[in-house]
């Protein structure tokens, strides 16, 4: 991560949002609110963030895109958007069941702890991010409930994730939590994936759910999307946020515990969740995981 520059990983799926939700074929997987977030985001943040914002909203450029999506992480667009999708329906089915607290690790400018702090008025949500990130988003966002939304900036790489700071926003370690890390624990080393694993057990009363994304490590031992180019291996060194860690789902299974892995969604599981979409690619390397303690 740029220290002192919100994640460009985070404003490209913004714009990725923004994009699918003006595609005609697409905008029904993205909803009106969470486009109109992410367009505040990309408005309010820079020039070329402006300029993206004005790309994404023109009709000339779907085919522009679509040709960069193609030699860039074939299907990457429709992987965020599908991936957000499983995650919210996990999320709102944890909630519904008696989940009390949701706490997004690395959240970027997804609006969902905004929505489903509107949905479910019982619930109390958190975010924790680097401080760059959050910092624009908290300005970008519309007004919140502050006693139910809190937000706590962290470098996670510079200190281990601060159990006093969210106890201190009224975090319960008692209540039956849900945690997501969606898209972010393949930007840290491995010792800082265990420790945030570790920290996270050490919060979570039984019945707590995890949901994260890995990469699924390549049988050449490579940490990328099938069919990555080097531009992107390229680009995501230049922003500071390369790929570091993936494994296997084996592997996964026990560096997780004592959580206990309740299943894995991967590309075809996906592609199941929306019908209409089988000429389209949907890239393949990051699996979502649901774990629960
Ligand atoms: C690819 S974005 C994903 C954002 C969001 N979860 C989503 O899927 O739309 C990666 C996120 O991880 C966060 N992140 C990366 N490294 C971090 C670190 N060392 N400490 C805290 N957050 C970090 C970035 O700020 C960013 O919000």
């Amino acid at each position: 991560m740029q220290n002192e520059q919100p994640s460009s990983t985070a404003l490209l799926i913004a714009g990725s949002l923004v994009l699918l939700h003006h595609d005609p074929k697409h905008s029904a997987l993205v909803s009106k609110a969470s486009a109109d977030f992410c367009a505040e985001v990309l408005e309010t943040h820079s020039s070329q963030s402006r300029l993206l914002l004005k790309l994404v909203r023109q009709g000339w450029f779907r085919p522009i895109a679509k040709l960069i999506d193609r030699v860039t992480i074939p299907g990457i667009l429709l992987h965020y958007i599908l991936r957000k999708k499983c995650i919210n329906g996990l999320m709102r089915s944890a909630l519904i069941n008696g989940t009390t607290q949701v706490v997004i690790i690395g959240a970027g400018f997804d609006p969902l702890s905004f929505e489903l702090h509107q949905d479910f008025p019982a619930a109390r949500f958190w975010e924790i991010d680097h401080p760059a990130t959050q910092r624009h988003k908290v300005r970008a966002l519309p007004k919140t409930d502050v006693e139910r939304l809190h937000f706590i900036a962290a470098d996670l790489n510079a200190a281990a994730l601060d159990k006093k700071a969210l106890i201190k926003c009224s975090f319960d370690p008692a209540q039956r939590t849900c945690w997501i890390a969606e898209g972010l624990l393949m930007y840290l080393p491995v010792n800082i994936v265990s420790s945030l694993m570790k920290t996270l057990t050490s919060l979570s009363a039984l019945g707590s759910r995890f949901v994260f994304t890995f990469m699924e490590q390549q049988s050449d031992g490579r940490i990328r999307f099938d069919s990555q180019s080097k531009l992107v291996d390229w680009w995501l060194r230049g922003r500071g946020e390369p790929f570091l860690w993936g494994t296997t789902r084996s592997e996964l299974v026990d560096l997780v515990r004592p959580w206990r892995v309740i299943r894995f969604f991967d590309r075809n599981d996906l592609r199941k969740m929306e019908s209409g979409l089988t000429d389209e690619p949907i890239a393949r390397g990051e699996v979502i995981c649901l774990a629960e303690i």
